[in-house]
């Protein structure tokens, strides 16, 4: 880590390192999915889950009028199972296939490195920005994308705002320490209010700098944005920073580079920034009436209609997870936004 001994990081910045150094960040060196990783993933959990995706995506070409070319990107592509997934779909799908150009956006050399050889045979880009993306309608598609990027947390004490840090000292271990800011050049920055009606602000700079890219994209030549992650609707932004070792919560400053940070996400921050930069919001649910509406639970009857009673155990168990209101079902949301001219509400409606 390029950190000086007594010296102060941003806690975005903190974030950055603990997750993305590319010596010791804990998405450069490890696969953290699954039974001996720290958590698994919806595509992880079910293929189902990525054969909804992969049709709600010809749907919206469809939608689109079916573009003869047209740009399908995966934000970060983690372990490559969702696109595994999507690909075996759309191979029902050769006249979409022929027209669909896909891409991921991966940080991860070493996830990079994971996903190529399990899609290696497959027609796929690797873009190394989302600048060198064609001019063509595009999708992007992010699931546990957003809430795996670096945020900052702004408290407000006394009517005056202040930035969590971290602190580093030879003398004791890293600590929490909040100095004052001037949060209207902050708000100058981003481009509106973000602290309107707030006591506790958490945002990511590089969310919305990621936004700022994919929206100019959409509205210059149409698409949309289909967002999945955890997070929740209420206005008023709360501590949701956490960090997890072991499938264990964790202290967020303990075993640096071996524990995943995360956060939850604000939808309605997100709304409102996707509205700034002039997007439509088509859509908003979450991942159970998501998949609901797409016909996870139809599929999962044809597939499993001859299949002995374990399997079929299976399949609806692993289901359950995905859509059950105590496990990811209401706990995830998902949000779709488009160009103003894109009317689209297919998996947001019965
Ligand atoms: C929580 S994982 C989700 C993986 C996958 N979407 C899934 O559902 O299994 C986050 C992914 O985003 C990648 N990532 C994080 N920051 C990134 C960035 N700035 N650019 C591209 N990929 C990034 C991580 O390396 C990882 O692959």
């Amino acid at each position: 880590m390029r950190i000086k001994k007594k010296n102060i990081l941003t806690l975005d910045k903190y974030i950055y390192e603990a997750l993305y150094n590319s010596k010791s960040g804990y998405y450069m060196k490890g696969n953290p999915f699954g039974k001996n990783g720290d958590y698994i993933t919806a595509p992880n959990i079910s293929i189902l889950f990525s054969e909804m995706i992969a049709i709600w995506i010809i749907l919206f070409w469809e939608n689109l009028k079916c573009p003869k070319k047209f740009n399908l990107i995966e934000l970060g592509a983690g372990n490559g199972e969702m696109m595994k997934q999507i690909i075996k779909t759309f191979d029902r799908f050769l006249v979409f296939k022929n027209c669909c150009k896909i891409n991921i956006l991966e940080k991860s050399i070493y996830l990079k490195k994971i996903q190529k050889k399990k899609l290696k045979n497959r027609n796929i880009k690797w873009l190394k920005n989302l600048n060198e993306l064609p001019n063509i309608p595009s999708i992007f598609i992010g699931n546990e994308f957003f809430d795996a990027l670096p945020i900052k947390q702004l408290i407000k004490k006394n009517n005056e705002w202040y930035e969590r840090n971290v602190k580093f000292s030879q003398l004791s271990q890293p600590k929490f320490i909040d100095i004052l800011i001037n949060i209207k050049k902050i708000e100058r920055k981003i481009g509106f209010k973000i602290s309107h009606k707030q006591k506790f602000i958490e945002y990511s700079p590089l969310l919305i700098e990621y936004l700022k890219i994919i929206s100019k994209k959409i509205n210059s030549n149409s698409g949309g944005i289909l967002i999945i992650d955890y997070g929740y609707w209420n206005n008023n932004m709360k501590n949701t920073l956490k960090s997890i070792y072991n499938h264990k919560f964790n202290k967020v400053l303990d075993n640096f580079g071996q524990s995943d940070i995360t956060y939850n996400l604000s939808f309605n921050l997100v709304k409102k920034i996707l509205k700034k930069l002039n997007l439509k919001i088509c859509g908003m649910t979450n991942q159970k009436s998501f998949l609901t509406n797409l016909g996870i639970l139809k599929r999962a009857e044809i597939i499993s209609k001859n299949l002995p009673f374990s399997k079929k155990a299976d399949i609806y168990f692993r289901i359950k997870r995905l859509i059950d209101k105590n496990s990811m079902g209401e706990l995830f949301k998902v949000m779709l936004a488009t160009n103003k001219n894109v009317n689209f509400q297919t998996g947001f409606i019965n």
